[in-house]
């Protein structure tokens, strides 16, 4: 949670952008707590986070020059299910980066957004209240990581780093935004299952992966996700084993 007695900030800046009601920060802790006191379809962006959170309790480097945004989206009003929107999600940023001009991006489950082996982006969902989301998404894209956090080096990259035009923060949002709007629509009308055969094209070929189920570790094929969303591991038995997304504490590519 967010530590006690943290001031509200103010937004520099409101506006309208594609379905959504976007309020923008010069510098907030977290930006999926500054969007956990928002309603749905409001979305806040900061230019930096002083403790921008990633999964597991882990801190994510948020240096000016990223998209740092998060995105809160209705729960319960339709067929979506909290676990399945991380993967929702990633469809979502994927689909608005090769609109921009980035093939090479692929999924890395179950909300890590790759180039290569380099990891371009991340997303965190959090759920404050039953009845939203909040969809937080950090993109690297002129920030510098490395310079930042040295552990980070040969591991991460950017959108400045692939070649090509670098999209400005506000485009690269806007798109961002558009999609999420789209592809969270879907979900709630259709389901998961409308989403997975999509999904399951962006994982970039199959790999061999190594997975923490809290301690217990298992090693196979990563066969993608199934119509509910779960881990398809392949290790061998006539049927790939279903894995409940809060069952994998951590998931390497080997
Ligand atoms: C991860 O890969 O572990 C998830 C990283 C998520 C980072 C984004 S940046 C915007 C939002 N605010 C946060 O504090 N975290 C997410």
């Amino acid at each position: 949670m967010r530590p006690a007695g943290s001031a509200t900030p103010v937004p520099f800046r409101t506006s309208q952008v594609n379905g959504w009601t976007l309020r923008e920060f010069e510098r907030v802790d977290s930006t999926n707590f500054v969007a956990a006191q928002l309603g749905a379809w409001e979305a806040a962006r900061a230019d930096t986070q002083t403790a921008g959170r990633g999964r597991f309790q882990r801190s994510w480097v948020s240096d000016a020059g990223g998209l740092w945004l998060s995105a809160v989206v209705p729960l319960g009003a339709g067929k979506e299910k909290v676990s399945t929107l991380p993967l929702a999600a990633g469809l979502a940023v994927i689909d608005a980066l090769r609109k921009l001009g980035f093939p090479d991006t692929r999924l890395r489950w179950p909300n890590d957004i790759m180039v290569g082996d380099r990891k371009l982006a991340g997303l965190l969902v959090d759920s404050f209240s039953a009845r939203l989301a909040v969809i937080g998404i950090g993109v690297n894209v002129t920030n510098q990581p490395a310079a930042q956090d040295e552990s980070l080096r040969g591991t991460v990259t950017r959108l400045a780093d692939l070649g090509g035009p670098t999209p400005a923060l506000a485009i690269l949002g806007g798109e961002i935004l558009a999609s999420l709007r789209t592809v969270i629509g879907q979900l709630s009308e259709q389901g998961f299952a409308a989403l997975s055969p999509r999904i399951n094209q962006l994982w970039g070929g199959r790999r061999r992966v190594r997975l923490d189920l809290d301690g217990r570790e298992r090693v196979g094929l990563f066969g993608g996700v199934d119509l509910h969303g779960r881990l398809l591991l392949e290790d061998g038995r006539a049927v790939a084993s279903a894995l409940e997304p809060h069952q994998v504490r951590l998931l390497r590519e080997i």
